[in-house]
């Protein structure tokens, strides 16, 4: 049916509606109006998130396989550039932590808050989506320390990697995690009606 067609269907029942029940007829409305809308569940925000983890998995994996030293390149280059170029469309991401290596990677008030209660709570460490107001939604998710994240987050840094990190963060504070540890957060920021 073309669409004209169906939304003069619409437009004239809405109108007898209004006629006879104006209740009923506003009822429509905000039911129409909460449809048009994208459900506020995970699914935008984890959607969003997924390039920018995959991404950054790649890029971290083929960094270790030429040695940890070019991957430190990976995360301190790599990682904002991949954050920045799908940041855009009034969408923005990143990733923060409790304990900073890089004291400019901190996250809006509102995603350290649910890091907060991930780190009060481990019960409470999964995907969150919250509404920001101002039509921002935000989407949270725990990032947990593997193994392998502890060639540079762990306790026993090899000589060369505790060099090049001291070297170019001196006010490092992202060490001493033990895998399972919670490291911090994936965060995002993206507009409610997409
Ligand atoms: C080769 C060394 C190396 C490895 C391996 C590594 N990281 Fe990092 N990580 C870094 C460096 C360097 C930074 C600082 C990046 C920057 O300047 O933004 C960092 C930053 C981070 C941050 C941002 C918050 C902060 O402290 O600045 C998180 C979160 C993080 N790493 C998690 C992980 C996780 C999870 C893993 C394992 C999957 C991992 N890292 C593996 C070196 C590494």
């Amino acid at each position: 049916m073309p669409r004209s067609v169906t939304l003069l269907g619409y437009v004239r029942w809405a109108d007898v509606m209004s006629k006879t029940n104006p209740g009923i007829a506003l009822l429509l409305v905000f039911m129409v109006a909460a449809c048009s809308g994208k459900p506020q569940d995970t699914t935008t925000g984890a959607d969003l998130l997924k390039p920018f983890k995959a991404q950054l998995k790649e890029a971290l994996q083929a960094g270790m396989a030429d040695g940890p030293i070019s991957a430190i390149d990976v995360c301190a280059v790599t990682a904002p550039q991949i954050a920045a170029s799908l940041s855009a469309n009034g969408v923005r991401m990143g990733r923060t932590s409790h304990s900073l290596r890089n004291p400019d990677n901190v996250a809006p008030a509102w995603a350290n808050e649910i890091l907060q209660t991930y780190l009060e709570d481990p019960a409470q460490r999964r995907p969150v989506t919250v509404a920001l107001g101002n039509s921002l939604m935000g989407h949270v998710e725990p990032v947990v320390a593997q193994p392998m994240c502890l060639v540079c987050h762990g306790s026993n840094l090899a000589p060369d990697i505790a060099l090049a990190i001291d070297t170019a963060y001196p006010e490092d504070r992202a060490r001493g995690f033990e895998a399972g540890d919670l490291r911090g957060i994936f965060w995002v920021e993206y507009p409610e009606i997409r």
